[in-house]
């Protein structure tokens, strides 16, 4: 046991409590050096719910992965032990006829409470609610509360969870009243059978205050599915003893049982065959009776219902009301829940909903706010999940604690499945922890509070028994305990299966590693002895410029069997903005030392929940319509489509087609939805005026648009989930045009509009992947960051001139571009680019040119992969056509500076503004570019807040750029995506005016 072990605190249940006195707001506020520190005479004001670390200059938030902030070992804690002591009056006449619960929704720290200075109790589990009976402390009229939070506890080795450690009350505070004879707890397993599609309804409803009864004549109801059932309180059952031998003497007494009449129970337990001389005893004799449900208890039990199933595609909602009725007939107390009919299993290597194997398309999220660090308001929790729901996540995996409960409501209603995890990270001590019977009683009371509090939500698929704390007893203990308690629900805990895919049964019924390579997948999907569903509970890691390859998994998961999917690491950056002055900070800026720096800055949304380009492709991924027929299908008119969804039809989307050529999108027209079942086709006559767009030479691409039909609370009607694409062959663009005649040329390409010609460039700001210790500095070690032109050779050709020039990288290795330059009639430039890296060339990031232009450049159009950021292996989702933006808009602000804003397939850019116009056209395709930074300011700053205004233009076309990957934890971008060839060749046409567009 550890010291601080919680007292006082009421068991955890499911049930839910509406407020009655809003205790949320103002109160007086001291931060002391350590627990036991002298109260000061000066009090702060402060608002609860909130985290004194966000605001406290005394106490800042400070970031850690892995290591404990502080030397010590569990279960010990630092001297210097901030501790916030919160204290506020209500006013509060008690009848004497209700308790009054004190209800703390998330205190993180040891929380203290005391009412009136008469101690009430203490609690550990930062994230979750803590309720205390503090009646018997109040006093009618004005009460005093003091909520005492300890920012370090034995605890606190259990919550070292990869994210800031911060401190305070982070969710609401309420007091409520209660009967003294009332509802203590309810279970509602709804279930159903995807065989007979009907559903059974156990409700399970325990009482307080009744259970030291013999004889009760209270009752519960039920309320369900238009059906109101009443079962009375059973009554606690009077210990039963064996009948005593009769000291009569006087009469023989009768026999009562059969000879060997004790033999029975164990043979009937054997199920060994009964001997013919207890044959003609009634089977039931010697049977153990069936258990009656416990004292103050009333189970139901409805078979064969009528319902809609619930899933996370059709999540239909039952209302139950459960009541506790007085021997009178009144309802002494009431709670509501909102139930769904599924059924959850694993069967062999697939998790199955209602009987069909799902495909996990999930996040793995945070409580994470930049304003007030952790606390999440009701808005904020609605937007993300509204937010996720329209970029077709469906599941959620609650990294790595319980979250607000309001969550699991709306993950009920909106439809997600979810993976409930428990608040159990003892990352630092991994190896020691699970193992070590002082922490066993905190990691079981973690997990079970937990199952307790969220078993009722039609969301939660599987239990998670925490995260990275190594797998000890602890683990096994908690998982039997949950087999018993819950056997509705797999367990999940990555820890148990972490060194050995095989192994860890007893703890994990899905393969859930983290970062799989792409071989391991494969792997595992063939080998004989693989006997679960594997879905990452972590992969795609995101850091900055990341998510390189999700279409890759998505390959292997929709194809090899065994493979389910997972939960992207992660859906927000954890970046914060105490001061709101726009300026996010990461690890060590707030003067934290031993720190991750910006390691958190890895969600697939910055932390005003913008998307960044990373959740488009996972949208694209995960779209509910997938295009399966060609170009050559669309030019004979049709267009067919797969429903990917797991359960509904494509009813709820309405689809619009439309044609993109050079110069923009036409012929946009809505078309009928075809009737495809979950997992079926359907077809889609294109109809004939974009069956002649399409036929006429232009068409780049035939572009799908899949809008909601209805509005639901996550998206008004009409919302746009998903835009898939048939593209064309490009025809290829007549380059080049009349020559000039004679005369030019300078090794150099001059124009006014030019302030640094184009340039051979090798390098790109590198991303956080790109510096991973797994890439083993191979890009640093190619030297290509600094090219010294060393020998430039001009040799003129009459209408235009080959300049040869060698450079020296870095480290002394020789590259030579060679372009042979064109000069036209109309001023244009046609450039023949050759590059030659190094034989023993291993890997690059880009080869292309480089070039900037004067200031007064404001907008871009291009034609080639867009909207939105891409990259070689993050470009699933991009659309082809023709797009606009403004060159600010273009780049893509990740936190710490590095490579963005590069789109691919462009075959021609214009750039505009009052400077004038700048065209290129490339026959090839390149990856272009445009930025008001250059490579050497992005790889300077340490924040993009740090980057200073500009209005210049930076233009790189490349021939080649690497792919993204996500070597800082997970796989490389795959070898078809890095840059190994030595030699380059490419052609582009330059236009320079200083007329505008
Ligand atoms: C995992 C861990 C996450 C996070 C991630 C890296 O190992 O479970 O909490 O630390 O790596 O950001």
């Amino acid at each position: 046991m550890l010291d601080d072990t919680p007292v006082g605190r009421l068991p955890m249940h499911a049930l839910r409590r509406d407020p009655e006195i809003e205790l949320d707001g103002e109160w007086d506020f001291q931060l002391l050096p350590f627990p036991t520190a002298p109260l000061g005479a000066t009090w702060k004001t402060v608002h609860v719910p909130s985290l004194w670390t966000m605001r406290e200059s005394e106490d800042r938030p400070h970031y850690t992965n892995v290591p404990m902030p502080f030397e010590e070992v569990p279960p010990h804690v630092p001297e210097h032990n901030p501790t916030g002591v919160y204290r506020r009056r209500f006013t509060l006449w008690p009848t004497g006829e209700r308790r009054t619960i004190l209800h703390v929704g998330a205190a993180e720290g040891l929380l203290r409470v005391s009412v009136n200075g008469q101690p009430v109790g203490v609690s550990t589990d930062s994230h979750l609610e803590a309720e205390f009976d503090i009646t018997d402390a109040l006093v009618p009229g004005t009460n005093t509360i003091e909520l005492r939070v300890a920012k370090w506890s034995a605890a606190s080795y259990l919550e070292d969870q990869d994210h800031w450690w911060q401190s305070g009350l982070s969710r609401s505070v309420f007091l409520h009243t209660v009967p003294e004879i009332r509802l203590a707890d309810m279970s509602a397993v709804a279930d159903y059978d995807p065989q007979t599609e009907r559903g059974n309804l156990r409700v399970t409803v325990s009482t307080s205050g009744l259970d030291h009864l013999y004889e009760t004549d209270w009752s519960v109801r039920i309320e369900v599915l238009g059906r109101s059932l009443t079962l009375p309180v059973s009554p606690r059952l009077a210990t039963r003893t064996l009948p005593k031998p009769s000291l009569d003497r006087s009469a023989r007494p009768e026999p009562l049982l059969p000879p060997d009449f004790m033999d029975l129970l164990s043979i009937n337990a054997a199920g060994a065959p009964i001997p013919p001389e207890f044959r003609a005893i009634p089977a039931t004799m010697g049977k153990l009776p069936d258990p009656t449900p416990p004292a103050g208890t009333a189970v139901f039990a409805l078979d064969g219902l009528d319902v809609t199933p619930w899933s996370a595609e059709i999540p239909h909602l039952e209302d139950l009301t459960v009541s506790l009725v007085s021997p009178e007939g009144d309802v002494a107390d009431e709670t509501r829940v909102r139930i769904g009919f599924r059924r959850v299993q694993v069967v062999g290597r697939d998790l199955l909903v209602n009987g069909r194997r799902i495909l996990v398309q999930g996040v793995a999220r945070h409580d994470v706010d930049p304003r007030t660090g952790r606390v999440v308001s009701r808005d904020r929790l609605l937007a993300e999940l509204s937010l996720l729901k329209r970029f077709n996540v469906n599941a959620i995996r609650t990294a790595h604690y319980p979250n607000d409960r309001q969550i699991l409501d709306l993950c009920d209603e909106i439809g997600f499945y979810v993976i409930d995890e428990a608040d159990v990270e003892g990352h630092a001590f991994a190896s020691t922890i699970p193992d070590d019977p002082r922490y066993l009683p905190e990691i079981l009371e973690r997990i079970t509070r937990m199952v307790l509090r969220d078993r009722n939500h039609p969301s939660v698929i599987s239990w998670s028994l925490g995260n990275e704390t190594g797998y000890g007893a602890a683990h096994d203990a908690a998982a039997g305990w949950l087999r018993r308690f819950d056997p509705t629900r797999p367990l999940h805990y990555e820890g148990a299966i972490s060194l050995d895919w095989h192994a860890g049964h007893a703890a994990s019924d899905i393969l859930c590693p983290m970062y799989p390579s792409f071989a391991s997948l494969e792997g595992y999907s063939a080998d004989p002895r693989a006997d679960r569903p594997l879905i990452t509970c972590e992969y795609a890691f995101s850091q900055g410029n990341g998510t390189g390859g999700l279409a890759d998994y998505w390959e292997l998961f929709e194809s090899l069997p065994g493979l389910q999917g997972g939960f992207i690491w992660q859906f927000t950056d954890h970046t914060l903005d105490p001061d709101g002055d726009g300026r996010l900070r990461y690890g060590g800026d707030f003067g934290d030392e031993t720190h991750n720096g910006p390691m958190l800055a890895n969600g697939v949304v910055f932390p005003d929940l913008t998307p960044k380009p990373a959740l488009f492709e996972a949208r694209g991924l995960f779209s509910p319509v997938r295009i399966v027929s060609d170009a050559a299908d669309a030019w004979a008119g049709t267009l067919r489509i797969r429903n990917r969804q797991t359960f509904a039809d494509l009813g709820a989307y309405e689809l619009e087609l439309r044609v993109e050529t050079a110069t923009g999108p036409a012929g946009a027209v809505p078309v009928p939805t075809p009737a495809a079942l979950a997992g079926g086709e359907g077809t889609i006559d294109i109809p004939a005026p974009v069956r002649e767009l399409l036929t006429s030479g232009t068409a780049l691409a035939l572009t799908l648009t899949v809008r909601t039909r209805e509005a639901a609370v996550w998206a008004p009607a009409e919302t746009e989930v998903a835009v898939e694409q048939v593209t064309f062959p490009r025809v290829p663009a007549p380059l080049p045009g009349a020559r000039a005649s004679g005369g030019l040329v300078d090794a150099e390409l001059r124009h006014p509009l030019l302030r640094r010609s184009p340039q051979l460039s090798l390098w790109r700001a590198l991303t956080c992947h790109d510096k991973s210790f797994s890439l083993d500095n191979r890009f640093v070690r190619s030297g290509f960051f600094q090219l010294t032109p060393v020998d430039v050779e001009l040799k003129e050709t009459g209408d235009g001139a080959v300049v040869t020039t060698r450079y020296e990288a870095a480290f002394g290795d020789q590259v030579v571009h060679r372009r042979t330059i064109t000069a036209l009639a109309d001023g244009d430039w046609i450039l023949d680019e050759q590059v030659t890296l190094p034989e023993d060339t291993q890997d690059g990031l880009r080869v292309g040119m480089e070039f900037e232009l004067v200031d007064g450049f404001e907008n871009a159009g291009w034609v080639g992969l867009g909207p939105w950021e891409n990259y070689p292996d993050r470009r699933a989702s991009a659309l082809l056509g023709s797009w606009e933006s403004t060159i600010d808009g273009l780049a893509v602000p990740y936190l710490l500076p590095q490579e963005n804003g590069t789109r691919g397939e462009v075959t021609s850019l214009l750039l505009t503004g009052p400077a004038g116009t700048v065209r290129t056209a490339h026959e090839t395709p390149l990856h272009m570019n445009v930025s008001r930074y250059s490579v050497s300011e992005l790889e300077a700053a340490d924040h993009w807040w740090e980057l200073p205004p500009s209005r210049k233009t930076v233009v790189h076309l490349d021939i080649a750029h690497r792919g993204l990957g996500t070597a800082v934890l997970g796989p490389d971008t795959r070898p078809h995506h890095r840059l190994t060839a030595t030699e380059y060749a490419w052609q582009w046409r330059l236009t320079l005016s200083t007329e505008g567009r």
